[in-house]
């Protein structure tokens, strides 16, 4: 399993943007969309291909296309806010959906809505939440992915602790994580630090 930290300046601006406390929820999805598109961008850059024949205007050659149907799997309910900018690239990807709440005294995931497309077993399977703190809601995920027949899985997270980063790499070593930032740790409540607070609150503008 790799764990790659994806190095781009115009994403450490923009999630900077994020940060911010004062930032409106409008912003806030603004640049949650373009640091998807650019996560998007980076994660797909070794999807494998196929050749294909097409005809130009000139000529017939070989191009490519996708060999896989790519899957995404956002993480109700933030994650829905990578999903915009995963679209714009992958305009073809299905869309599954897992719903999960974080009890507030255990601070434990529960599941409680799950709905998938066909074809898991053979697709590239792209699970999606803005933070990765304990490492839970992911864990949760891949585990009723991988029962349902996904063998294909990589996780693409905005913001991660390195709590959460350890139990996954040890807990599911066959599956790729890919984050914008690694913060430092998680305080007593959960909430990674410097972390941006509540993704779900900052996004969908509750409290
Ligand atoms: N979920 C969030 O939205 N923020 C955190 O800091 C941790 C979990």
């Amino acid at each position: 399993m790799s764990v790659k930290i994806i190095d781009h300046a115009l994403i450490k601006h923009k999630l900077s943007i994020m940060r911010d406390k004062d930032t409106s929820t409008y912003l806030f999805k603004q640049n949650l969309d373009e640091i998807a598109m650019l996560m998007a961008y980076e994660v797909s850059k070794d999807f494998p291909l196929k050749l294909k024949d097409i005809e130009t205007p000139i000529c017939k050659t070989t191009g490519f296309e996708l060999a896989e149907q790519i899957i995404l799997v956002p993480i109700l309910r933030a994650g829905i806010g990578l999903v915009d900018g995963f679209r714009m690239i992958m305009p073809n990807a299905k869309i599954g959906h897992i719903g999960m709440y974080r009890d507030e005294e255990t601070l434990e995931p529960q599941e409680y809505y799950a709905r998938f497309p066909k074809g898991l077993e053979s697709s590239k399977i792209i699970i999606v939440d803005p933070m990765l703190a304990t490492g839970g809601s992911a864990d949760m995920a891949i585990e009723d992915i991988k029962k349902r027949g996904g063998k294909d899985i990589m996780l693409v997270c905005l913001v991660g602790a390195p709590e959460g980063v350890k139990f996954l790499q040890e807990k599911h070593p066959d599956v790729d994580i890919t984050l914008a930032a690694l913060d430092d740790h998680l305080n007593e409540n959960g909430y990674i630090v410097p972390g941006l607070g509540d993704a779900g609150d900052r996004l969908f503008g509750t409290d």
